[in-house]
């Protein structure tokens, strides 16, 4: 009989549609059996998981881990080490780095110092910007999917216009990789900001007022017409409010190949919290009124939202508590506290732990083409597990963050979860809350295992490349 590396057991394995007493066994990295104690092989090593739950490890597929270009706020190694004692064993890292992620060569440079680096696995965004489409087609190769910034925030990459927009999808359309779009209009935002800064305000709920809902519902419509028109598959981010639901909804029923994420900051904080945390909870979109937090739960619990991330966007303390508020860096890191924030509501009974590890892990993994291979415990699937204790109470201290970053305005919140062992491909990353050693470079780039379903492109003869014709020099810049 084989034998395993590791044997878990005794603990619950959780699974989007079923909670199951077993055990886990482990060999090079893969799941290899999934059952009845008695029925392990022999193992070289055994976990005693008795009390624990054994969640797939999360997939967080929206961090800013900074590198290169920010080394107090984040990098490679001190971010992935975070997403490690948050129980998440896959991220995905935006290319608004300095400098951002815009040629192939720095998205090759990119991968290299994050394999050097990396604690946990990863995928990286290229950049999609009015001048990065020519490189579409090079960074499909290796990059797990793009970032195009609909609106301006962090990083003041510029933003394309509709007609870029276009274009940039109908480039992208053939290679069948996902956009993820931050989508808030940025025409809008630019002239309230400046109504709000001609009238003096400097007050954090100044930062709201600038980013209405409307920048999003807007954004989030014409993404999806642009979707629709050209077959080029979208990722909606940080969904922020309950009106952005309903283009998202829509555009999902006329069968558009569209998909959205929400983040810890915009179910549980609201513009309550403004008063208490001022710049600290300035973020991109923002936190915005509590009555938006009961539709975003209702929207991941019947699928309009498919998903959890984080936009983990770390910053000094320094650069959060400036008092102009138009100051303040946006954002706040969150890799590491998503699953316990996500887990507490699992113990009010507000959702089951298998709908946790839907949006957590399989959809994710679902939705970029690394399932099962990633985001299921199952035979054959990579073991990249976060052994999890659900009965434990604890408070969240931002000064006891591993991430670099150490201020966010969940500290101070009492969560029930507390991810215990973290494993990345069979190998513990993070076993009893300590960081093991040896297992930085021990993370690896996804995109070698993605595997996206066919392309479907549509409209192709009425693309800017088919009007240009190939002969052109536009049209050799643009050819697929
Ligand atoms: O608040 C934000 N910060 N929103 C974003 O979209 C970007 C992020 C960052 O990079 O800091
Ligand atoms: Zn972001």
């Amino acid at each position: 009989m084989t034998q395993a590396d590791l044997v878990i057991r005794g603990g619950k394995v959780v699974a989007p549609d079923s909670v199951i007493e077993a055990s886990v066994a482990i060999k090079d990295g893969l799941i290899l059996a999934v059952g009845a104690d008695s029925a392990m092989p022999p193992t070289k090593q055994t976990l005693d998981a008795s009390g624990m739950h054994i969640l797939p490890g999360a997939i967080d597929v929206h961090v800013h881990f900074r590198d290169p270009g920010y080394p107090h706020k984040e990098d490679f190694a001190s971010g992935t080490i975070a997403a490690a004692f948050g129980g998440v064993t896959t991220v995905f890292d935006m290319p608004n780095t300095i400098p951002p992620v815009g040629t192939p060569e720095l998205l090759a440079a990119k991968h290299r110092m994050a394999a050097d680096k990396a604690h946990v696995d990863f995928g990286l965004y290229a950049l999609l910007g009015e001048d990065t489409i020519q490189h579409a087609t090079e960074f499909a190769k290796t990059a797990i999917g793009f970032k195009l910034y609909m609106g301006n925030t962090f990083g003041a990459i510029p933003t394309p216009d509709t007609g870029a927009m276009l274009e940039a999808f109908e480039v992208v359309a053939p290679t069948g990789k996902r956009v993820s779009l931050h989508a808030e209009t940025n025409s809008i935002m630019v002239r309230r900001e400046l109504r709000m800064r001609e009238a003096g305000r400097i007050d954090p709920l100044a930062h709201i007022a600038s980013r209405p809902a409307v920048v999003a519902v807007e954004a989030v419509s014409r993404a999806a017409i642009l979707s629709e028109w050209t077959g080029c598959r979208v990722h909606i981010l940080h969904i922020s409010s309950a009106e952005e639901l309903r283009p998202l909804r829509e555009a999902k029923a006329r069968g558009v190949d569209i998909t959205g994420e929400t983040c810890p900051q915009y179910l549980f904080l609201s513009t309550d919290d403004y008063a208490r945390f001022g710049g600290v909870i300035r973020v991109n979109p923002p936190v915005r009124e509590r009555r938006n937090q009961e539709p975003l739960f209702a929207a991941l619990a019947d699928g309009t939202v498919d998903l959890v991330a984080t936009d983990h966007a770390p910053h000094s303390v320094e650069e959060k508590t400036r008092n102009d508020i138009w100051t303040v860096d946006c954002g706040f890191p969150g890799v590491e506290t998503q699953m316990p924030m996500m887990l507490t509501e699992v113990a009010a009974g507000r959702y089951s732990v298998s709908d946790y590890v839907r949006w957590s892990a399989a959809s994710p993994a679902k939705i970029w083409g690394l399932y099962p291979r990633k985001g299921v415990i199952q035979p054959g699937s990579e073991a990249d597990i976060a052994v999890v204790d659900l009965d434990r109470e604890w408070t969240i201290d931002d000064a006891r963050l591993q991430s670099l970053s150490k201020i966010t305005p969940f500290h101070g919140r009492r969560v029930q979860g507390l991810p215990v062992h973290t494993l990345v491909r069979g190998r513990f990353v993070m076993k009893d809350r300590v960081l093991q050693p040896g297992t930085r470079g021990h993370g690896r780039s996804v995109h070698a295992i993605q595997q996206m379903p066919a392309a479907a492109p549509k409209n192709t003869d009425n693309t800017m490349s088919a009007i240009v014709g190939a002969g052109s020099p536009a049209g050799r810049e643009h050819a697929a």
